[in-house]
């Protein structure tokens, strides 16, 4: 029985941290798959497509990801279960960046570092935080735990999902007849969506221009957009352009429409665009090692595997 790990540049690392958990399991890294008859599981990341397919007696699919988008784009993928990565430690790297990313702005931290680039010493207040509402698109592991970090800190929450959920002190909405709604009471948007068929390119000047203009605020001139998601989930051209017509006050971006974000991206430069490289929340190998290694012990125990991915609601 043997583990193969596919696609990530870290693969050597986790190979390391698996081999730590459970030093007898035969990992292997591809191309170098050996004999693949062995191979009963799999631990990918943006695999070629058509390689998992290759393996005849693969059993489970391990995601290093929260997001499987990376796997279902495979049209050969085979019909076998994937677990994708929940883990506290994923989770609360989220929550840090999240929770980061709505203060700077609130704060108008975009603002504060142009004055400083031109050392200007000049006051600007921002507006509490009991003042604004913080809409979370998408409320699953990342967006409910979001909630939770954000509420001591007085923020309005509002969040929105595919269906209805119950997460006190946060007004939820559901599925396309609340979005109207969730989008016009929110200031700053924080997306945790997953990619699927749906969501793709939802996040276009149409729904940016949804967004609270109670925003303008006299001390938060306009809505925030803040993506954790994917990438794909968004439009760049109507983000920049949003910005430029003061639709949007300012964005922080961990994903793009393309990875790594081209040199020639004016997002790069924009003064109100917070760029990072996809690194809100990392999947670190020793997590990632005792999370493998539990799923495959539990297989082979015959317990139920976890955080199984439904592929027909694509996440
Ligand atoms: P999750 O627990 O599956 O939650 C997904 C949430 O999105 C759920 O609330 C779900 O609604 C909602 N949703 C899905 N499709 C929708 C639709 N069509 N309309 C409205 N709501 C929809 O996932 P998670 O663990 O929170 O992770 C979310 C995503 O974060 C991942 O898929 C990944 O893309 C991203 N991520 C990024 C990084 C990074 O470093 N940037 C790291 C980790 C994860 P229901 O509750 O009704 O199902
Ligand atoms: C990272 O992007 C993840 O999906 O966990």
């Amino acid at each position: 029985m043997a583990l193969l790990i596919i696609g990530s540049k870290r693969a050597d690392a986790f190979a390391d941290a698996v081999r730590a958990e459970a030093p007898d399991l035969d990992v292997r890294i591809w191309p170098e798959a050996g004999r693949i008859e062995d191979i009963r599981y799999a631990l990918a990341w943006h695999p070629p497509t058509g390689v998992l397919k290759t393996l005849p007696n693969l059993e489970v699919i391990v995601s290093v990801g929260a997001g499987v988008d990376h796997l279902l784009k495979d049209p050969d993928l085979p019909d076998l279960p994937i677990v994708r990565y929940v883990d506290p430690d994923l989770t609360n790297r989220m929550v840090g960046y999240l929770v980061l990313h709505v203060l700077f702005h609130q704060r108008r931290m975009c603002e504060f570092l142009e004055l400083q680039r031109q050392r200007k010493w000049e006051f600007r207040g921002e507006p509490a935080m009991h003042e604004v509402r913080v809409g979370l698109m998408g409320l699953g592991v990342m967006g409910e735990a979001t909630a939770k970090a954000l509420k001591p800190f007085g923020f309005q929450l509002l969040g929105w999902s595919r269906t209805q959920k119950t997460i006190e002190g946060v007004r939820c909405f559901a599925g396309q007849e609340g979005l109207d709604e969730f989008l016009a009471g929110t200031d700053i948007l924080a997306c945790t969506l997953p990619l699927t068929p749906e969501t793709r390119g939802m996040i276009n000047r149409d729904l940016l221009r949804k967004l609270s203009r109670h925003g303008r605020h006299p001390r938060l001139p306009g809505p925030v957009f803040i993506n954790a998601g994917r990438g794909g989930l968004q439009v760049e051209a109507d983000i920049l352009a949003a910005l430029d017509a003061g639709e949007l006050y300012a964005a922080s971006l961990d994903v793009f429409e393309t990875e790594p974000l081209p040199e020639t991206s004016p997002l790069w430069t924009h003064p109100r665009v917070i760029v990072t490289p996809h690194n809100a929340a990392e999947s670190t190998p020793e997590s990632i090692g005792r999370y493998t290694v539990r799923q495959i012990r539990r297989h082979e125990a015959g317990e139920p595997l976890e955080n199984l991915v439904d592929r027909t609601r694509g996440y």
